[in-house]
């Protein structure tokens, strides 16, 4: 199996995160390189490993977060269906299986919370990796632009941990902001991808649990649960 080492290594691949990150850099965007898909990656894989899914599953995810990302060399518009193609070809080349290939296309092509629709366990793990990365190291050579409300709440996220509770079917979102933004703010620019996270996580049979300086955020139980009662 083609695995998350080897696509690490491919040149095609490495100069497409490289294109990508460059163009939201000249956008004024947040970190998109090598930082945020090694975040994702690990995260993404790390909740299907602690959920008891396949090695192949857990391996799939690795490499899906690794790539997400690779559509914003073309436009950050649709940069998940334009990922999604531009891959193709590429990890055809890899020597990967059509099958394999098609578990990671279908989860870059929906990982954006705009038009992302949940499909499969490797997608989910990819929009709960992809959503969940605000950290002060995002902001670009440490400069916040203190106008720009994304600077403001990544640069006062000192900690960020995504946690899985396997025998409650919880995947826990906790993190610690400073005084520099506040909850509002983080809740002002991320409440779509908060509301990915849940289909996600709600998807792998999990509740999804935001807390934000010690604070239950979506102190609701599952629809599920809720139904069960
Ligand atoms: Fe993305
Ligand atoms: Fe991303």
């Amino acid at each position: 199996m083609v695995t998350l080492q080897d696509i690490k290594q491919n040149e095609a691949i490495r100069v497409l995160i490289r294109a990508g990150n460059r163009y939201l850099d000249a956008m004024g965007y947040t970190e998109h390189g090598p930082r945020h898909v090694s975040y994702v990656s690990k995260t993404a894989s790390g909740i299907l490993k602690a959920l008891g899914y396949s090695p192949r599953e857990v391996e799939l995810a690795a490499i899906a977060g690794w790539v997400h990302d690779v559509g914003n060399s073309v436009n950050r518009h649709d940069h998940g269906p334009l990922g999604a193609v531009l891959l193709l070809p590429i990890l055809k080349e890899t020597g990967m299986e059509m099958a394999d290939i098609m578990e990671i296309v279908t989860a870059v092509g929906n990982h954006e919370e705009q038009s992302g629709f949940i499909s499969s366990a490797v997608s989910a793990a990819l929009a709960l990796g992809d959503k969940s990365d605000a950290h002060k190291t995002r902001v670009r050579d440490g400069k916040p632009d203190v106008t720009d409300i994304h600077d403001r709440v990544n640069f006062s996220i000192q900690e960020n941990h995504v946690t899985v509770d396997r025998v409650n079917r919880v995947i826990r979102h906790e993190l610690t902001m400073d005084e520099s933004s506040s909850v509002m703010e983080y809740l002002q620019i991320y409440m779509s991808r908060i509301v990915m996270c849940e289909k996600a996580a709600d998807f792998l049979h999990c509740s999804f649990d935001l807390v934000i300086n010690g604070q239950s955020i979506n102190n609701r139980p599952r629809a599920e649960e809720t139904e069960r009662a």
